[in-house]
């Protein structure tokens, strides 16, 4: 049985899901989204997220209540959602997850945007992140995770690039290996149409079996397809790494080069040597567009609530 804890946000980073403002486009865009990804991801994403899915009672006719989500979690691993309504500073970031709450936000976008966001909406954190938040032993890694990075933002900017590079190739990015080959768990993944094929289907990137130092070494590209995946044994793997004290790994690993996005490492454990070529998804920006985008974004979803 968990306690309630609750949260106090600071004020400009609070907020609600107002369920009954949704629009019948809004819900018609989750439809759409919904039905589209369940297809693509059934045989390709891992067995605990499927189940959770279900757990939820995701269905396509209508956008999820955040209440009767949060209850349901609540009960089985502690877990509730913080309703935002922007992306959140690390630390505030760090400190929800070491609480047990997600931060989420309750705007979902719109039809010129369908298939890439610079910032994520209400799908990509309910369809990506909710379904494994009700699986018992990744609950406990993120609740870990985010205790880590709350230590992590005292000991100063190189402590913090290494455990965002652990969540990047883990919560958002992640594949765990199955007796059916690598299957998906990263929400990044999970919520994009064109990156749950290429994940496991195309040559372009690498497959490396995860180690938590090779992990907190690689840089990453927030614009792109990646080019290199992380493949798990299993949650209890990732949770085990995470109990233990980082600072001699933060110490040894300062001293130690980062790893380019596209490079194997000699001491790899390779499961797919990637092609690192080509890109099969044009809607992908430079930075520059993506600022733009971004704003654009802001701009629209402050002139029309949700
Ligand atoms: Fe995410």
């Amino acid at each position: 049985m968990y306690t309630h804890t609750a949260v106090t946000l600071p004020e400009q980073f609070t907020s609600s899901q107002d369920w009954d403002a949704y629009t019948p486009e809004n819900h018609g865009m989750w439809n759409f989204l919904y039905s589209r990804q369940r297809k693509l991801i059934e045989s390709r994403a891992c067995q605990e997220y499927l189940d959770g899915v279900d757990l939820l009672g995701l269905t396509p006719d209508r956008i999820p209540n955040y209440a009767e989500l949060s209850n349901i979690m609540h009960k089985k691993t502690g877990w509730r959602i913080a309703v935002v309504p922007c992306f959140i500073p690390a630390d505030l970031f760090f400190s929800l997850l070491a609480q047990r709450h997600f931060p989420a936000t309750a705007w979902i976008r719109s039809p010129e945007n369908v298939d890439y966001l610079p910032e994520p909406d209400m799908f990509h954190d309910v369809f990506g992140h909710f379904p494994l938040l009700v699986h018992p032993t990744f609950a406990d890694y993120l609740c870990e995770f985010g205790k880590g990075g709350v230590k992590a933002m005292k000991a100063g900017q190189a402590e913090l690039d290494m455990i965002q590079r652990l969540y990047w190739f883990t919560v958002e990015f992640g594949l765990v290996n199955t007796h059916l080959g690598p299957k998906i768990y990263g929400a990044g993944i999970l919520s994009s149409k064109g990156e749950s094929i290429y994940a496991l289907e195309d040559k372009a990137p690498h497959h490396v079996r995860f180690d938590l130092k090779r992990v907190m070494r690689t840089t990453y590209r927030i614009d792109q397809f990646q080019k290199t995946y992380f493949v798990i044994d299993n949650f209890l793997q990732m949770f085990n790494d995470t109990m233990q004290n980082f600072d001699p790994i933060y110490a040894e690993l300062k001293k130690t080069p980062t790893i380019s996005w596209t490079e194997i490492d000699p001491k790899d454990q390779v499961i797919q040597r990637g092609t690192v070529e080509g890109q099969p998804d044009d809607t992908r920006t430079t930075p520059e567009e993506l600022m733009e985008k971004l704003n654009k974004t802001r701009a629209e979803r402050e002139g029309k609530k949700p």
